[in-house]
């Protein structure tokens, strides 16, 4: 089944789910279906299963996750309406896609704004990474937490070893302003498109480069098609737990507590085995034969891309968040 006629599925599913319960206060053996881009043994996936333990032995079955990964329910610019209209329960998406309902999630997507992974994560647990999450709230969506999703680098079927590299080549971008304006600012033309469709895309030469992490590069097998991988790092954008906030509401308040904590260990458990992936997503394209170009000057980089900066300085309190960012550091 394609994953548009899922979505129909799930969205008269729903329907007629409501229309079943209205009037009804239970809440016994409810399941939430739960929405994921990557693979079963990708690890947001994997964190998502121990959500959903946890939750499952929390409630005593009470409340039980149901999880769709690898686009089974669509790709994210899907999803993320499919869940604020309440035919999907949980979502993990990129904060990318999120970032034009809510600018200040932009903001922690801005290239080279972060020390080091210590700086992301102490941000993610400050007061910031909530009052992040609760812009969602007004969009029908309630922000449960952050994964991480490591640095993003450039990879291409030609070698990118600084920006003049990328002049004339057509490089995928998340569908988002900031990052078409971010490779434009880097000299190479923007081409956004849906993460399923990148691979196909690299192989028949409609685009010449991409980015994302690395345990993505190789999970989608983007390596075989584009063998050259740029550890610029430009960006370190989370990925972004959310429930549908009309599901939320008919949880009570004992369940959306356990759902939050749930949350906060699928975070955790994250941060655990991301290393890890990194590690055999590397290994597995020094097996395959990629050229890892890692001689760059970041400055150059980073340069190009700071006038990125320019409207949330000018916004009185999107330059207070980024300054609020700067000042947390990494020491
Ligand atoms: C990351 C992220 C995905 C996202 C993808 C993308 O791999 O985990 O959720 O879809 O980037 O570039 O679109």
């Amino acid at each position: 089944m394609t994953p548009v006629s899922n979505l129909v599925r799930i969205l008269v599913g729903s329907v007629l789910a409501l229309v079943l319960i209205s009037g009804s206060a239970a809440n016994a053996g409810t399941v939430l279906r739960v929405a994921d881009t990557q693979p079963a043994d990708y690890p947001t996936v994997v964190a998502l299963q121990h959500m959903a333990e946890r939750i499952a032995d929390a409630t005593e079955g009470e409340l039980t996750l149901k999880i769709y990964p690898a686009r089974q329910l669509g790709e994210e610019k899907d999803t993320i309406l499919a869940t604020m209209f309440g035919a999907i329960d949980i979502n993990r998406v990129s904060s990318a896609p999120l970032g034009t309902m809510v600018p200040e999630l932009q903001i922690l997507g801005l290239p080279y704004l972060f020390d080091s992974e210590v700086h992301f994560y102490r941000v993610l647990d400050s007061d910031i990474g909530q009052e992040i999450l609760d812009f969602l709230e007004p969009h029908g969506l309630i922000g449960l937490g952050y994964l991480t999703a490591g640095a993003r680098s450039f990879y291409s079927t030609r070698p990118i070893r600084s920006p003049a590299d990328l002049k004339g080549l057509k490089v995928r971008v998340q569908n988002t302003e900031l990052y078409l304006d971010m490779v434009r600012y880097l000299g190479g033309n923007a081409t956004p498109m849906s993460f399923g469709q990148v691979y196909e895309s690299l192989v028949t030469g409609v685009i010449d480069a991409a980015e994302n992490n690395w345990p993505s590069y190789v999970s989608t097998r983007h390596l075989e098609a584009a063998p050259y991988f740029t550890l610029d790092k430009h960006t370190m954008v989370p990925e972004i737990i959310m429930m549908s906030k009309s599901r939320w509401q008919r949880l009570s308040v004992a369940q959306q507590n356990i759902v939050k904590s749930a949350t906060r260990e699928a975070e955790l458990l994250m941060r655990r085995l991301w290393e890890g992936r990194v590690a055999s997503a590397q290994q597995a394209a020094a097996q395959a034969g990629v050229e890892v170009i890692d001689d760059i000057d970041f400055g150059e980089f980073a340069d190009r891309v700071a006038p990125l900066y320019a409207p949330f300085e000018r916004e009185p309190t999107h330059a207070t968040l980024l300054k609020r960012i700067r000042d947390i550091g990494d020491s």
